[in-house]
C-alpha cells in the first residue's frame, strides 16, 4: 500500500445465500478523516459496517485497522482496538439518568451493576462525563431519566456513550433517520465537532445532512464503490444519477 490508512478494505466480498451483499469492495480511510457513505437501500452499507466491526466475516478480502488485519478478530477484540459503532436505533438505559448512561459507557458493558451500586466516581471521571454531556448538548438533562428524552436526544446520548469509550474510529449508521430538521442540523454540528478528534464514517440518506457534513463521499452500489469525491462531483456523475433515478431518494 502506498500510504498508511487507519482503515483499509481490499477485495472484500460477502455473500448471503449466493447474493453478493458486498462485492469486491475496496475502501481506504485516512486517520482523522470524516467520510460519508451514501447509496440506495440494499447497497451493502450496513453490511460493510458489520464486516468492519466483526459482526460478520468476509468470504474473501482483507480489512486492516491501523495496519493490523482484523477479519479474524472477534467483535469484542475489534471494539477493544478502538472501533465504536452506533446503530440506527438508540439503545440507552431508559431507567437510568443521562449522567449514569455516560458513566456506563465509560465503564464499558462489563461491571455495569457494580458501577451503579458501589461505584465511586473520581473527579476526573465526573469531569469527563460532563465534557461529553456538553459535547452532546445534554448537560442540562444530566439528572433526568434517559427514557424521558426526545428521540433525537436519545440518539445524541448514545453517541455520548460511544464517545465515553473514546474510540479512534466511529461508525455511525443513519444518525438523522427519524429526526426533525432541527435535530438533524444539530446532529450534523455534533458530528462536525467530533471530526478530527476521531476518524468517522457516517452512513446517511438525507442529502441536506450530507451537504452539511461537507466531507468526501463514497457512493456504494450493489456492494461496490461506484464513485468517490465531493458531494457535487458524485451528484454530477452519470452512473450515480442512473443508480438513483426513479428511486424515491434523489441525490
Ligand atoms: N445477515 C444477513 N442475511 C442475509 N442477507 C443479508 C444480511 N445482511 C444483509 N443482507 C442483505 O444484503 C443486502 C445489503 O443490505 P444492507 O447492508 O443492509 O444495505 P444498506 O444498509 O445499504 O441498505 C440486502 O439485500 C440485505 O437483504
Ligand atoms: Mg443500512
Amino acid at each position: 500500500m502506498p500510504k498508511d490508512f487507519i482503515l483499509s478494505a481490499e477485495g472484500v466480498t460477502k455473500s448471503f445465500d449466493g447474493f453478493k451483499a458486498i462485492d469486491d469492495l475496496s475502501f481506504y480511510l485516512d486517520e482523522g478523516e470524516l467520510r460519508t457513505i451514501i447509496g440506495p437501500n440494499g447497497a451493502g452499507k450496513s453490511t460493510f459496517l458489520d464486516l468492519i466491526t466483526g459482526k460478520t466475516r468476509p468470504d474473501i478480502g482483507k480489512i486492516e485497522f491501523k495496519g493490523t488485519p482484523i477479519t479474524k478478530r472477534s467483535e469484542y477484540q475489534i471494539y477493544r482496538m478502538g472501533i465504536g459503532r452506533k446503530f440506527q436505533t438508540p439503545s440507552v438505559f431508559a431507567n437510568h439518568t443521562v449522567y449514569d448512561n455516560i458513566l456506563l459507557g465509560l465503564e464499558g458493558r462489563r461491571g455495569v451493576w457494580s458501577t451503579l451500586l458501589f461505584g465511586r466516581t473520581s473527579t476526573e471521571q465526573r469531569d469527563r462525563i460532563y465534557d461529553i454531556l456538553k459535547t452532546i448538548n445534554l448537560a442540562h438533562k444530566a439528572n433526568e431519566q434517559a427514557g424521558t428524552l426526545a428521540y433525537g436526544q436519545k440518539q445524541w446520548l448514545e453517541i455520548g456513550m460511544l464517545l465515553a469509550q473514546n474510540p479512534q474510529l466511529l461508525l455511525i449508521d443513519e444518525p438523522a433517520a427519524g429526526m426533525t430538521d432541527e435535530e438533524t442540523v444539530k446532529t450534523g454540528e455534533l458530528i462536525l465537532s467530533l471530526a478530527g478528534k476521531h476518524t468517522i464514517i457516517v452512513i446517511e440518506h438525507d442529502m441536506v445532512f450530507v451537504r452539511q457534513l461537507n466531507s468526501k463521499v463514497t457512493v456504494l452500489h450493489q456492494g461496490h464503490v461506484l464513485r468517490e469525491g465531493t458531494l457535487d462531483e458524485v451528484r454530477n456523475d452519470e452512473r450515480v444519477i442512473e443508480v438513483y433515478l426513479g428511486r424515491k431518494k434523489n441525490v
